[in-house]
């Protein structure tokens, strides 16, 4: 069994987070099963046994932005889902209240089914109406969708930020995700916002064959674990021409994560673009293959972090990572390893991270620091980092005035082009 819960914590300066990401499985079977019955006017809806388009209006969604479409969604859901041949589910432009909606398959019938999504989704804010695992649209076990239309996700989690107890307290419930894909394949997510999400913005798990574009993310800088994309488990993912300004992460890559492509994403505010963290529990996947391209970090914590727990149980690896042409603009941490990462009190005695990092590649880093070290590579002194390249970095002090410092433990670096800051020397110690 893989662990359903993922825990990532967070301590920076005096601020500490928790970051949890509900990965489990959730049944087929819908809260909000309305059934057949449930307002449909068969004169208006296509053919029902063989594709066709399903509209949530003539399955009784009002989008008047007051009643609760719910169930409406998943009666167009199911319908659809059971058609056959190429499917369209319609959300035509209006504002639809929505508690947890699940679009879940598996469609078997279904070639592909396209959610042309054009309405304004508001979440309930009403936190009682989600289950203790419940997230806000989920969409599972499904081949071959895609989802389109310019819509958005709003998650209105201002109401909901203050009930979030996880910043302060490691047991905390977790609040709803905005949009969660699970055990996708083959998945096209085309052009649309999510706003203001409860918890998490985006959480893709145990998907293959990804691709986002288009994707808008907005949330205020100080609003709690509102990370814009997070990654798990997943196998060929690609992000590109995204923009993402939010309080936590932009995007996040956990474990077990390989072939993964982030391009034309600019994140600010937010936490920057994250690998981790990773090394907090047994049996974690390894990260693979990782290449973060043409993306522009404006005002952010961090701009390319990877993070993994001191005292992990377990050993992995993250490897093969590139990290090229990357515009920082007032960043307080533009390039930052950290394997030293231990929130806790009870990590008191620190062993070193057994997360082995080897293949990293920064080419072409430019701009300005917003703190005075502007590459931080502070490797696991049980495994030193193996194989970390630079090539071309120039970082400039937001203030400018001196130059910007480097700083580096047990790693080897390998260094071409321009260096500003200059490289540091580092302890190695073979252990
Ligand atoms: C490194 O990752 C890239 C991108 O996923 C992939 O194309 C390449 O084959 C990988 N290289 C190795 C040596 O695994």
């Amino acid at each position: 069994m893989r662990p359903d819960l993922r825990i990532i914590l967070f301590l920076f300066c005096f601020i500490s987070f928790i970051d949890i990401v509900n990965g489990g499985r959730v049944g087929a079977g819908t809260k909000a099963g309305g059934g057949k019955t449930n307002g449909q006017k068969q004169g208006a809806s296509p053919p029902k046994q063989s594709g066709g388009t399903f509209d949530v209006k003539s399955y009784g969604a009002k989008g008047d932005g007051r009643n609760d479409d719910s169930k409406a969604f998943t009666a167009a859901w199911k319908a659809a889902c059971g058609s056959s041949g190429t499917v369209k589910l319609v959300v035509p432009k209006g504002t639809f209240l929505l508690g947890p909606v699940k679009f879940v398959g598996p469609c078997k019938t279904v070639d592909s089914i396209t959610v042309q999504m054009q309405g304004f989704l508001k979440a309930t804010s009403d936190l009682s109406r989600y289950g203790s695992s419940d997230d806000w649209i989920e969409f599972g076990w499904v081949e071959g969708l895609t989802l389109t239309g310019g819509g958005t996700f709003d998650g209105q989690g201002a109401a909901s930020w203050p009930f979030n107890k996880c910043p302060s307290t490691a047991k905390c419930k977790l609040l709803p995700t905005n949009v969660k894909f699970v055990q996708m394949t083959n998945t096209v997510v085309k052009g649309l916002t999510s706003l203001n999400s409860k918890f998490f913005h985006i959480a893709v798990l145990d998907c293959k064959n990804f691709k986002a574009s288009g994707i808008r993310i907005s949330a205020p800088g100080n609003s709690p674990n509102t990370d814009g994309i997070h990654l798990e488990r997943n196998t060929d993912v690609s992000i590109s021409q995204s923009v993402i300004g939010t309080g936590d992460d932009c995007i996040s890559v956990g474990q077990g994560n390989s072939d993964i492509s982030i391009t034309g994403v600019s994140c600010g505010p937010g936490h920057g673009i994250s690998v981790g963290s990773l090394g907090k529990y047994k049996d974690e996947g390894d990260v693979t293959g990782l290449v973060v391209k043409d993306c522009t970090l404006t005002g952010t914590m961090n701009g390319i972090r990877i993070k993994t727990w001191a005292n992990s149980p377990d050993t992995s690896v993250a490897s093969n990572m590139t990290f090229e042409d990357i515009v920082m603009n007032n960043v307080a941490n533009p390039i930052i390893i950290d394997q030293t990462y231990c929130p806790y009190t009870t990590c008191a005695s620190m062993a070193p991270s057994r997360v082995k990092l080897s293949d990293i590649f920064f080419k072409n880093i430019r701009g300005t620091s917003s703190s005075p070290v502007a590459v931080t590579l502070e490797c696991s002194k049980g495994i030193p980092c193996q194989n970390v390249n630079l090539h071309d970095v120039h970082l400039d002090l937001t203030s400018g005035g001196t130059v910007a410092k480097s700083a580096c433990n047990y790693v080897e670096a390998k260094y071409s082009g321009t260096q500003i800051p200059p490289p540091c020397t580092a302890i190695v110690t073979k252990s």
